[in-house]
């Protein structure tokens, strides 16, 4: 191990959490995102947020009546994390709308959950271009939300269905590697960017 990897393993420990644009319980993108874990480097964590396709749909009049707790449940997990991470299929060239409609609620709490928050995204779909519409749409969303995205690498994961194996594991060798270069380029990206 470098010195420069051994001080960043000893350091804080990153906590990441992860925004799945899927609700399929056979979901390629719930699998990739359990994948994380195991292909980050040391003091990297994640813990994927439950409950995103249960909200309702955005409402200014609903909020004017309270945001909803688990609203304010899931910007307080924001808030507290070090990192967001987002890993969602395309849908019509853009991201679900469950996982938009989260982003809007998220958006008018106060203080903002993502304003200067570290932000991975990775995508993956069936097709050859895997997602990377969605992805594109999705840093236009992290523009208002004063996220920070790391640019690269893009982990767009085409023809997903010949990655993962039938019991949800991601097992395509390359894209593991290359998943795990993101995730150890995004954990020096957090550390670059805390104060
Ligand atoms: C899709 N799919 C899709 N794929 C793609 O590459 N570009 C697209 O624009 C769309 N649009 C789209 C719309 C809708 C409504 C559905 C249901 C699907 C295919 C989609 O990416 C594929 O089903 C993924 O496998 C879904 O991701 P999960 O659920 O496996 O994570």
């Amino acid at each position: 191990m470098s010195t420069a990897v051994a001080s960043e393993a000893a350091a804080r420990p990153l906590n990441v959490v992860v925004f799945v644009g899927s609700l399929r319980k056979g979901s390629y993108n719930a699998a990739i995102a359990r994948a994380l874990p195991a292909l980050a480097p040391e003091g990297l964590t994640f813990t994927i947020l439950e409950g995103l396709g249960d909200l309702p749909h955005y409402d200014a009049d609903l909020q004017a009546q309270g945001f909803p707790p688990k609203v304010l449940e899931l910007a307080q997990a924001v808030s507290a994390a070090d990192a967001v991470a987002f890993v969602t299929p395309e849908y019509n060239y853009s991201i679900p709308g469950f996982l938009k409609n989260a982003i809007d609620w998220l958006s008018r709490v106060s203080p903002a959950p993502f304003a200067g928050k570290p932000a991975l995204i990775q995508s993956a779909s069936m097709g050859v271009l895997g997602g990377v519409r969605a992805q594109y749409h999705l840093r236009q969303i992290l523009v208002f939300l004063d996220a920070i995205p790391l640019n690269k690498p893009e982990v767009i994961i085409g023809a997903v269905h010949s990655k993962i194996d039938a019991a949800g594991e991601l097992t395509d060798q390359p894209t593991r590697d290359f998943i795990a270069t993101q995730l150890t380029n995004f954990a020096a990206f957090i550390r670059r960017l805390q104060p």
